[in-house]
């Protein structure tokens, strides 16, 4: 049986540190999707931006799709027949809100288990709202987020 799962985010943008608990999943199932969410926070790109960007950053993944989903993530993960969900760790903080989404995510739906995967000490201090910032302020993201991602933040200023 083919192994799958999915990745989600708001990704606004996805960085090196997306791209890495992405590549990882992308190594140890058969089929990753990455889950863009519409999102209740206000973004700095569109959804259907956000998508765009996460497909070009990660067009060299074979088996890695990308698609965007505007309802319960559990509910995507059941019409995709999808019953794992990956989520990265940066720093012991993001333990305690990753496990309430976990718990409510398998209180609405038991047949969905969400696995944790680490992220490298390289990466674990970027954040989306970090790399907007700093970008904002016209400082150096390249080495953060992938190329193409680099040249959307550079349209924004
Ligand atoms: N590398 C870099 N940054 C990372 C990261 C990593 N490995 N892991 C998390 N982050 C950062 C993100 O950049 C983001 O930073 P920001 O807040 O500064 O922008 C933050 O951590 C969390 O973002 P993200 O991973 O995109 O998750 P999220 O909390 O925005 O997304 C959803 C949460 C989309 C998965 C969740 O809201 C969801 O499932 N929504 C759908 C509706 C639903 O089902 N709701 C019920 C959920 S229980």
């Amino acid at each position: 049986m083919s192994k799958k799962a999915i990745v989600p985010g708001t990704f606004d943008p996805i960085t090196n540190g997306h791209k890495e608990i992405i590549a990882k999943a992308a190594c140890m199932f058969d089929e990753v999707i990455v889950a863009v969410a519409k999102s209740h926070k206000q973004t700095m790109f569109s959804l259907d931006t956000r998508t765009t960007l996460a497909a070009e950053v990660l067009s060299e993944l074979d088996n890695v799709t990308v698609k965007s989903f505007d309802n319960l993530l559990v509910d995507f993960a059941r019409d995709n027949d999808c019953k794992i969900i990956v989520r990265g760790l940066r720093v012991v903080s993001d333990f305690e809100y990753e496990l309430q989404l976990a718990n409510m995510n398998r209180n609405i739906n038991k047949k969905i288990e969400t696995v944790f995967l680490t992220a490298s000490p390289d990466n674990s201090f970027i954040s989306s709202s970090l790399v907007k910032d700093v970008a904002s302020h016209h400082g150096d993201i390249t080495k953060f987020v992938p190329k193409e991602v680099a040249v959307a933040l550079k349209s924004k200023k």
